[in-house]
């Protein structure tokens, strides 16, 4: 019997090639919104559907879904209720690959060092024609070096976040899971040990300069950063996101920048994306980027593969090689 995959919105090569190789594959010419989404669903005419952050499924379009997997063209899943899938035997499949990791790692160094040194802001300078010399006081931005920078989160792209900032000569401090305080187990820290600090997430906000955001989206940590947290941070800190939107209250965030709670902002994800909290875009002392974490070729030919493999393998009723819910079948 040939597997039906639809496609929401084609993904690179190889992803589609793969597919097609493996079965039918139909990509809508009009990106599905969820009436759309949920009639596809609900057709029976598919079996597997490969998806983007975009594409939205909730309890509505999961329990009337005659789906038996979702392949995520992300390595986030929050654009899927995973509790409902899993209970309508739905399989749910991501791509976290090691490049994916490395890239989003990479950006939030970008971020860090762009807000620290001012970068945008000096770019603008320059293309505004005001650069007539060097100045002893021109663009001053804070340091990097023998800062401290805290972690929220400890998974694969804080892990590679850490070593990069190691090699600027930051010292690194993180909290696994905030806002828990820390694990009576302490973290496992592989090639890290004795290189990082566990410390609770409290004083992790008081302590650093730099705070970076590594956690999933999840319900203890939207609004993770709110207001009290961002009272809670030093007045020279800098908020790092390259996680989720809704990890931060972007109002309080905008209010913290407005009135030097804290120095600046890097972010890389927005709490109502597109859109961005008004406010953001005037001040100087932020560096927004339009969620480029994985933009690069390598990562999203890399992306392209899992998600067909993972598309491919649940097609064939086999377990994907990066199972979300490997319990729901
Ligand atoms: C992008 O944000 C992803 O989750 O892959
Ligand atoms: C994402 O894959 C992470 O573990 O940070």
């Amino acid at each position: 019997m040939t597997v039906n995959f639809l496609v929401t919105r084609a993904i690179p090569e190889p992803g589609m090639s793969l597919l097609r190789t493996a079965g039918t594959v139909t990509v809508p010419e009009d990106l599905l919104d969820s009436s759309a989404l949920n009639d596809a669903c609900r057709s029976g005419d598919y079996q597997i559907v490969v998806a983007h952050l975009s594409d939205r499924f909730d309890e509505d379009i999961l329990q009337h879904a005659r789906i038996g997997g979702i392949s995520n063209y992300a390595v986030g899943v929050n654009n899927i209720d995973i509790d409902s899938a899993t209970r309508r035997s739905i399989m749910v499949a991501n791509t976290p690959g090691v490049l994916l990791t490395e890239a989003t790692a990479d950006v939030a160094m970008l971020l860090l060092l762009a807000v620290a040194r001012r970068c945008v802001e000096a770019d603008q300078f320059l293309r505004d024609g005001r650069f007539t010399g060097w100045q002893p006081e021109l663009l001053l931005g804070h340091g990097v070096g023998g800062k401290r920078l805290g972690l929220a989160g400890f998974g694969r792209i804080a892990r590679a976040t850490a070593r990069r900032a190691l090699a600027f000569g930051m010292e690194v401090v993180f909290c696994p899971r905030p806002p828990n305080a820390g694990d009576a187990r302490r973290t496992d820290l592989g090639e890290l040990g004795g290189l990082v600090t566990q410390i609770d997430w409290y004083e992790l906000l008081e302590t650093s300069d730099y705070v970076s955001l590594h956690v999933p989206l999840t319900t203890s940590t939207t609004h993770l950063v709110d207001v009290e947290a961002l009272t809670r941070m030093k007045s020279t800190a800098i908020l790092i996101n390259t996680s989720r939107g809704p990890v931060v209250d972007e109002g309080a965030l905008v209010e913290a920048l407005r009135q030097g709670w804290i120095a600046g902002a890097g972010l890389d994800v927005f709490e109502h994306e597109p859109a961005v909290t008004p406010g953001l875009v005037d001040l100087p002392n932020t560096v927004l980027l339009p969620h480029v974490g994985s933009a690069t070729v390598p990562v999203r030919n890399e992306m392209a593969r899992l998600c067909a493999l993972n598309a491919i393998a649940m097609g064939s009723n086999e377990t994907p090689p990066h199972p979300v819910n490997p319990e729901a079948w």
